[in-house]
């Protein structure tokens, strides 16, 4: 847990939006929405699907028929998890949203579990869903898959000196004040890395950052986007920042 220092008075959170980035999940999508839907009557949900070849925006235009709380992001072709969730943040920032929600497709991250990460955000700036905290969890992840999670989290962790879990996790709530303080338009993250980037810039920028424990369910349904490329991304990136973050402070202490 972060924080900016003194105690903080926090507003009302205002309407929810629930961003579901989407790449080929036409046989999810109908199944989330409709958890959500359940588990969160007033939220509004934004799908950011990216052209997928699987049909799953046409998926989502005849949800959004059916359901006025339910939209629509249409994007021209697959660009990346980081740049389909700015733009839906965007979209969400301008049609007056006062939470931004982080989930993905697939039914890994739990819609009834929401209620718990909303309730947290009262008496936060950011919720993270985390797996990596005393009762979090991780349902049908092989070995490898762990590895490599909660490795990027440590590796993420040391490096970047975050006093945070799951710092890779995708299932979030943050207010829209927050986001408006991240400097989003400088984020050139495209893979899961965006992740890292969001909870890096938000520890830096000094706002309150609360985890909460969930339980992370492997899809059923369609395959992870996860690859190598989504690994190194993380990688380098994480690599730069931790250097560039060492080479600031110590040139600030020489010139104190
Ligand atoms: N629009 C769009 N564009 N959506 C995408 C893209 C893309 O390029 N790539 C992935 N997605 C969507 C998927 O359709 C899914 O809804 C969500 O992003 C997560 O993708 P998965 O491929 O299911 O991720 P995962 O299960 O391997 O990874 C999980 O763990 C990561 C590491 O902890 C997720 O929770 C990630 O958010 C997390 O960073
Ligand atoms: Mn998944």
């Amino acid at each position: 847990m972060t924080d900016g220092g003194q105690a903080r008075r926090y507003g009302p959170l205002g309407t929810v939006l629930v961003i579901i980035p989407t790449y080929n999940e036409a046989d999810n999508l109908e199944s989330v929405t409709a958890r959500v839907r359940e588990a969160v009557p007033e939220a509004h949900i934004l799908v950011a699907d990216d052209n997928s070849p699987d049909g799953t925006g046409k998926v989502a235009d005849e949800l959004a028929v059916q359901d006025e709380h339910i939209h629509v992001l249409h994007r021209p072709g697959k660009q990346g998890l980081g740049a389909a969730y700015l733009a839906g943040f965007r979209w969400g920032i301008e049609h007056g949203y006062g939470v931004l929600v982080e989930m993905d497709a697939d039914g890994s991250h739990q819609p009834e579990e929401l209620p718990r990460l909303l309730t947290a955000l009262k008496g936060a700036d950011l919720v993270l869903g985390s797996r990596w905290v005393p009762g979090g969890r991780v349902v049908n992840w092989p070995v490898s898959r762990r590895f490599i999670s909660r490795g990027g989290s440590t590796y993420s962790r040391l490096m970047l000196g975050l006093p945070l879990r799951d710092i890779t996790g995708g299932f979030r709530a943050f207010r829209a004040e927050t986001l408006k303080g991240l400097g989003m338009d400088a984020v050139a993250s495209q893979g899961y890395c965006f992740q890292v980037d969001l909870a890096h810039r938000a520890v830096r920028a000094g706002f309150h950052v609360v985890e909460v424990p969930i339980t992370f369910v492997e899809r059923v349904r369609g395959n992870s986007k996860m690859g190598r490329d989504i690994v190194v991304e993380a990688l380098w990136r994480v690599t730069v920042w931790g250097v560039e973050g060492r080479v600031k402070r110590a040139l600030g202490r020489r010139h104190t």
